[in-house]
């Protein structure tokens, strides 16, 4: 029996939380990635510890905290970083925006594979720029899907307007993994083509089954100089409502720039973001290590009810995430997305948002009872539906 429950049932509706406020009452909510789990005892007495301090002014990150991520990517990922080289923002979000700014020009274009997580899509348009989508290729085996990187058609889409490389490692919403060698397979292009590489890591601590993240920056000590890395404790340790992110960018010059347009930008990473980073990484990790199997056990649910009792649906084995990604396209209707709402009252990710249309993301980070009272909401409406068609 470990120290956490993460069976226990918190109201979040009567809470501020977008994600269980955003749908009226009575629909389970099961979209946006942030998980139904309090945080680690270490990092809520951290946050109450400088709370009882009680002066809030603009807040510096502590050395403490470089030094933290430093020995924390060196341990477990084998990435030997510079304190540096990091540089912390208050999204990433707007990080990938900032990029679309910084790298490119009216009519550029930013390479990304789908499905993808939206914004991905979207920001490269808010600087007249498009988002030039390579789609995954699509394994179907029974109901399991899996997908793999079209490299051909990667850097056959390259042209003199493609300023980076957007991708999303471990990947939101397939939930790959990506290898060192699909890894090196990327990184040659940018390298043929002079392309930029701007590597969205921040699921890398969700890794399911003992899976092994490589940062893509790690693979090759020449990329690194054309390598943006984007990290954050915000997925891995459910702190997403505090707004600390981070970026490594290992060439100085291009550091420079980032953080100067950055500053001009963005505001600082709030003082309860940086308690809250520091606490979770020196003394998280225990409060991962019982999450990550109580995630692959939620996995495990997800792919097995769906194999059980939903045949018309087919789903990943994510590696890392705890985001499900479902082709829902065989159950018949028009928008499998609003049926789901409608008829089940659950709120899923809709596949359109992420480019597939047809699709649907679940969002397992929660009790074991949410979830499979959100699988029992799909299959009565999946079997309502299919009484009154036939
Ligand atoms: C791939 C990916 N990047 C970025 C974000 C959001 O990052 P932030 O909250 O730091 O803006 C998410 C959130 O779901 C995500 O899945």
């Amino acid at each position: 029996m470990g120290v956490y429950n993460f069976d226990q049932q918190i109201d979040r509706r009567h809470s501020d939380s977008i994600k269980w406020t955003f749908y009226p009452e009575g629909v389970l909510p099961a979209w946006v990635a942030d998980m139904d789990f309090p945080a680690a005892n270490e990092v809520i007495a951290a946050i109450k510890t400088r709370a009882d301090h009680g002066v809030f002014g603009y807040a510096f990150d502590s050395p403490d905290l470089r030094a933290l991520i430093v020995e924390r990517l060196a341990r477990w990922y084998g990435w030997t970083i510079q304190p540096s080289e990091i540089l912390f923002l208050p999204g990433l979000v707007p990080a990938i925006h900032l990029m679309c700014m910084m790298f490119g020009k009216a009519g550029d274009q930013v390479l990304i594979h789908t499905p993808v997580y939206p914004p991905f899509l979207h920001a490269p348009h808010l600087f007249e720029q498009s988002a030039k989508a390579i789609p995954l290729i699509e394994q179907v085996e029974g109901q399991r899907l899996s997908y793999t990187i079209d490299f051909e058609q990667t850097e056959a889409a390259i042209t003199p307007q493609t300023k980076f490389m957007l991708i999303s490692h471990p990947h939101n919403p397939i939930g790959r993994s990506f290898t060192p060698e699909e890894l090196r397979k990327l990184g040659a292009i940018c390298e043929r083509h002079g392309v930029i590489m701007v590597s969205d890591e921040i699921h890398c601590d969700l890794m399911l089954d003992g899976h092994q993240h490589t940062p893509f920056a790690a693979v090759c000590e020449t990329w690194r100089e054309h390598t943006i890395t984007m990290m954050a404790p915000s997925k891995s340790f459910n702190l997403a409502g505090l707004g600390c992110s981070f970026l490594i960018i290992q060439n100085p010059q291009l550091h420079q720039e980032i953080m100067k347009t950055a500053f001009g930008l963005l505001p600082l990473v709030n003082v309860m973001g940086f308690t809250a980073a520091a606490a979770a990484y020196q003394h998280g990790q225990a409060w991962l290590d019982e999450l990550l199997p109580y995630l692959a056990r939620n996995r495990d649910l997800v792919c097995e009810y769906i194999e059980t009792h939903l045949p018309m649906l087919r789903v990943t084995r994510p590696e890392a995430t705890y985001l499900a990604w479902i082709d829902a396209r065989g159950l018949g209707v028009d928008d499998p997305y609003q049926f789901f709402l409608n008829e089940a009252k659950v709120g899923l990710g809709n596949g359109q948002d992420f480019g597939a249309p047809g699709y649907v993301r679940l969002n397992f980070g929660c009790p074991q009872d949410t979830l499979l009272e959100i699988l029992e909401r799909m299959r009565t409406a999946i079997q309502q539906r299919s009484s009154e068609v036939g």
